[in-house]
């Protein structure tokens, strides 16, 4: 995680630029920030705790003008969030500041290799060591004590750093942390993500693995550790949607992107089945359908949300196309050892497209020949340049923390992508395919319909809301909207919940129940699975669990087995998914904002995880 900014150029506004690309970044992390400049021959640096506001203070009441300043967006993983852990950091001199978004798996051992003193070092992070580090390797060339230092380092980064001695450079470096240069006329920037810096230029270099770059205003060198130059590609960034973002009517992001939902699908059948003549998804569907002729098994990754989506995907891909399908947690499945090989696709599902566990599942894949495929909302993310193919959800800017719209999006396409191979593998024929289409398309309107009527839902949110634990249950493709209704709840209202298979519960769950647990069930009446999440929803009433139901309207059977019911419009079980996960993302909303809770931005998460 953590998010890095840069400037050098003609204005001497740099603070202020690194700053708003910092705006950008923000969801990147928000424990604390800082930005190192030089002024007057020396390094000043400006930090603070907590979100960006609290440095913008700062820096407004010291109004410095310099042409050369980084910064950066901190999420804590070594050192809690303070103002000592704060980056930039700076060596003991104050020549050299450095700013890093990684992990340095070896700063122990190099501490101790390079004899840096404890008196030395005021933080408690990894980063720190390196700027002592390059300072002892430095003979008035940064380029060279960065590229030297690189040598012995292990570990993920994109470092950023300056040198009040050389105050015409910028030098970065990186490995398995993205960083992207924005090349302006007579200036250029640096950011963590290409969209932090669309305002000020769309020429774009991305940084690859083993690249240190020298950046001045007028000129930009890449070389690896070796010094060999490396060739530099820079791209013209198109079609990024750059406006500014805003919540409107809507008290948080989130309810507004719960809100976007119906729209989300709307969009994406849109383009897929051509209402508008427009064939925006017709190449990424050809190429789906071309690979998987060769395919003997789908193994799809992801983490969070996107995990629970691949989780409905296996089910749905098993079910009506046929073809074995395997789902991992993306740290998970980088460190087995899967059975790869060229005959396997890979799909990588990220909102982000950023994810550091997700992007490295992807590499691993690679290296195992394996055909892969993208599912990623942010146009020209790592996850979508580096996959063979990307389909974009396009769901728009998603910036809750908790992912809702994204997931949505995520799920139509998958069940888009199902649908087509089980027309194309003659599964299903056309007929049956067109019902499908018809079907989908009206699911906006069954979600408008919840979204209408979410006044039930708050009063549920109000009596419940003070409760410590809850469970949420549901079987086969409810069950993943379990997971991700209980992991809505952690993330937004900081409330212990545990997602399980409904059918699992009486193997210890079921010990926690008693008056205090919540339990909440989903249950559609037409699923095959209706009746035996019924005999659940008796065993928890059985021992006083309080109980919330999901379930269509008009059941109002197993009403009285309940504590409280959420209506949810009337459809086949095979798409309830992409319903029943709405009232769980509200239930979670309103309970965040009763308890107070800092919705858009949750304490210790980040939008994109971006280290291991
Ligand atoms: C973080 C976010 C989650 C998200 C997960 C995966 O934990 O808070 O909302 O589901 O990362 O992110 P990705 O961008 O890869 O979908």
């Amino acid at each position: 995680m953590c998010g890095i900014s840069g400037y050098i150029g003609e204005k001497n506004n740099s603070i202020k630029i690194v700053f708003n690309i910092l705006k950008k970044l923000e969801y990147r992390g928000y424990d604390s920030s800082g930005i190192a400049t030089i002024f007057n021959k020396k390094i000043l640096i400006k930090k603070s705790i907590g979100k960006l506001v609290n440095l913008k203070k700062i820096i407004l009441k010291h109004q410095i003008g310099s042409n050369i300043s980084i910064g950066h967006i901190r999420w804590a993983t070594h050192g809690k969030p303070s103002r000592n852990n704060a980056h930039p950091h700076t060596d003991a001199t104050k020549n050299i500041a450095i700013v890093h978004n990684g992990v340095i798996e070896n700063y122990i051992e190099l501490k101790k290799k390079y004899c840096i003193n404890d008196e030395e070092i005021v933080s408690d992070t990894d980063t720190e060591i390196i700027v002592h580090i390059i300072k002892k390797n430095y003979k008035n060339d940064l380029f060279s004590a960065v590229r030297n230092v690189l040598r012995e380092v292990k570990g993920s980064y994109a470092f950023a750093l300056i040198c009040k001695n050389e105050p015409d450079r910028i030098i970065c470096a990186v490995n398995e942390s993205p960083l992207v240069i924005g090349v302006g006329d007579k200036e250029n920037f640096i950011a963590s993500d290409v969209s932090a810096i669309l305002k000020y230029t769309k020429k774009i270099v991305f940084l690859k693995n083993g690249d240190v770059a020298e950046i001045k205003k007028n000129n930009i060198i890449i070389r690896d550790i070796e010094n060999n130059i490396k060739n530099m590609q820079i791209k013209t960034i198109k079609d990024e949607n750059c406006s500014y973002i805003r919540k409107n009517k809507y008290k948080h992001f989130m309810l507004k992107e719960i809100f976007e939902q119906p729209y989300v699908i709307k969009n994406i059948l849109k383009d897929v089945i051509c209402l508008n003549k427009n064939k925006n998804y017709e190449n990424e569907f050809k190429f789906f359908k071309n690979i998987i002729k060769n395919i003997s098994y789908i193994y799809i990754i992801g983490c969070g949300s996107s995990y629970h989506s691949g989780l409905i995907a296996k089910l749905l891909f098993e079910n009506f196309a046929n073809i074995r399908t395997e789902v991992d947690i993306a740290s998970e499945f980088r460190y087995r050892n899967p059975i790869l090989n060229e005959n396997t696709l890979v799909i990588v599902i990220s909102q982000s497209g950023e994810t550091a566990d997700t992007l490295a599942a992807l590499r691993f894949a690679k290296n195992k020949k394996c055909k892969t495929f993208a599912i990623c909302n942010v146009m020209n993310s790592s996850l979508s340049r580096e996959a063979d193919k990307t389909i974009f959800t396009k769901c728009g800017q998603e910036i809750g923390v908790a992912s809702t719209k994204a997931f949505i999006g995520q799920l139509v396409i998958l069940y888009l992508l199902v649908f087509e191979l089980s027309n194309k593998k003659g599964i299903i024929n056309n007929h049956e395919f067109k019902k499908i289409i018809v079907e989908l398309l009206d699911v906006p309107k069954k979600i408008f319909k919840i979204l209408k009527n979410t006044k039930s839902i708050i009063n549920i949110a109000e009596k419940i809301k003070g409760k410590k634990n809850f469970l949420y249950l549901g079987r086969n493709l409810n069950y993943p909207i379990a997971l991700e209704g209980a992991l809505k709840l952690k993330e937004i209202s900081y409330i212990h919940a545990e997602g399980y298979a409904a059918g699992e519960m009486k193997h210890g769950p079921i010990a926690l129940v008693d008056k205090s647990m919540i339990v909440v069930f989903i249950a559609i009446k037409k699923s095959k699975v209706y009746k035996k999440i019924i005999s659940n929803i008796e065993e928890i009433k059985a021992r006083n669990g309080t109980i919330v139901l999901i379930t269509n309207e008009k059941n109002i059977e197993i009403k009285n087995k309940s504590d409280y019911v959420i209506y949810i419009p009337k459809i086949n079980d095979y798409l309830s998914p992409i319903i029943s996960i709405v009232p769980l993302q509200l239930l979670a909303y309103y309970i965040g904002v009763f308890k107070k809770c800092d919705i858009d931005h949750p304490r210790n998460l980040a939008k994109s995880v971006t280290v291991e």
